[in-house]
């Protein structure tokens, strides 16, 4: 296991109708003028965001509302989010639902306190180190942006999908309640489902040794998936497996699970290109990519870690005269849960074009140069993974 610090101060509010203590906690975490960030539809027709202002007007504070945040967030929005917090002296963001409006929250929270341009975040141009405190009221378990340091945002001009991280923008706290995801379409579930399997994946496939702990942390996650989003998926009132979804999604991306060891990210990085130009959900974009990177890395790593994925998550027998054998039905065994559970399986299946792939792998940026994880992947490399995922078949 390698060194690590992990700090992870955000507090979590989870349970039944918890959302009703939201101003509450803005209080308690300094907040008196509050700008509260939505989507475009679920909130306000659920009730959700008439309980969250009543519960701000309980605690006598000032808000502001902007809604509006689409499912791949804008670069828009988060200009016109920080010129109104400017101009309204707002101290506290609310964030109300899912990983978009969270990351929106978070990227008018870096840009309040910069001088210069809130993309230089993301561009990598510069790392914030201040930002305006943010909560959270998440309505969807996916992203695990109600406890990471983590925030994803497309700029409009290019259509660039990029991540900004700092410290600075991890919630304050973040409301969980289950009961608020029952409203989510089957769809929905899935994309975020898949999400979730993704993050633990992206940690697991490491080349740094000796992290049981993680390992196995990872693994209870994945099996916790394979046995609870099918339920939801048959019932989507049942509270149970919603509230161990949710928690899940959490565990999955705060990086309780990731420390002391090597990531990849590669799928994220390739995913992002593909809901960046089609604006596709992340979740059925990496349905698409994150099978196909298996495919790929299966043919050029020892195979070992992934048939320890087939056995241990997905129960398929080791084949020790020929472990590769045994990856491959780790990964058919992945695809075909991600297919049962409703979610696409190669490009047409997504909506994505196989003759895009020289403008997805050109936007990806790999260059000439590789990008690091548990197998580094070149210029042909990307390519090929993208053609895997084109074609691929259950
Ligand atoms: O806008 P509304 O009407 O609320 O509809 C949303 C949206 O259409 C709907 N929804 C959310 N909660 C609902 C609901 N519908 C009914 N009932 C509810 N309770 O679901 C749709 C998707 O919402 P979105 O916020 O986009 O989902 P998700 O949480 O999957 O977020 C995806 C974004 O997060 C980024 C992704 O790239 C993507 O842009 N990510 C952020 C990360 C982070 N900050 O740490 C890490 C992830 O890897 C990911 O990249
Ligand atoms: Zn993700």
């Amino acid at each position: 296991m390698e060194n690590f610090d992990f700090c992870s101060p955000t507090h979590f509010v989870f349970g039944k109708d918890r959302e009703r203590e939201a101003g509450s906690y803005v209080k308690k975490y300094g907040g008196s003028r509050v700008l509260v960030h939505f989507g475009g539809q679920s909130a306000k027709k659920s009730g959700l965001l008439d309980r969250v202002t009543a519960s701000l007007q309980q605690e006598n504070l000032e808000y502001a509302l902007l809604g509006g945040v689409k499912p791949n967030p804008r670069s828009g929005l988060v200009y016109e989010g920080i010129e109104l917090c400017r101009e309204k002296k707002i101290d506290f963001i609310l964030a109300v639902g899912g990983g978009s409006v969270i990351d929106s929250a978070k990227a008018i929270a870096m840009g309040v306190e910069y001088d210069g341009d809130f993309w230089d975040f993301y561009s990598g141009k510069a790392k914030a180190a201040k930002a305006v405190p943010v909560g959270t009221v998440l309505t969807i378990a996916a992203a695990g942006s109600e406890g990471s340091g983590d925030s994803v945002i497309t700029l409009e001009e290019g259509d660039y999908k990029r991540g900004a991280s700092s410290d600075c923008i991890r919630p304050k706290f973040s409301i969980l309640n289950p009961a608020l995801t029952q409203t989510l379409p089957a769809y929905q579930t899935a994309c975020g489902a898949t999400d979730i399997m993704a993050h633990v994946f992206e940690r697991y496939f490491t080349n740094t040794k000796d992290v049981e702990i993680t390992d196995r942390l990872c693994e209870g996650i994945l099996l916790t998936m394979l046995n609870e989003v099918p339920k939801v998926i048959a019932n989507p009132d049942d509270y149970q497996a919603r509230a161990n979804i949710m928690w899940a999604g959490m565990v999955a991306h705060n990086n309780i699970v990731g420390v002391g060891r090597e990531q990849d990210w590669n799928s994220h990085d390739l995913e992002h290109e593909l809901s960046a130009l089609y604006d596709v959900a992340h979740g059925a974009g990496l349905a698409v990519i994150m099978p196909a990177w298996m495919d790929y890395v299966s043919e050029h790593h020892d195979s070992m870690r992934m048939a320890q994925m087939a056995v241990r998550v997905f129960g398929c027998e080791m084949d020790f005269e020929n472990p590769k054998a045994t990856a491959k039905k780790g990964i058919q065994a992945f695809r075909r849960f991600l297919a049962s559970i409703g979610m696409p399986v190669n490009f047409a299946e997504l909506g994505a074009k196989k003759e895009d792939i020289p403008l997805l792998v050109e936007k990806h940026g790999v260059g000439d140069g590789k990008t690091g994880g548990f197998v580094a992947l070149d210029r042909q490399a990307v390519t090929e993974i993208y053609e895997l995922a084109a074609a691929a078949e259950i």
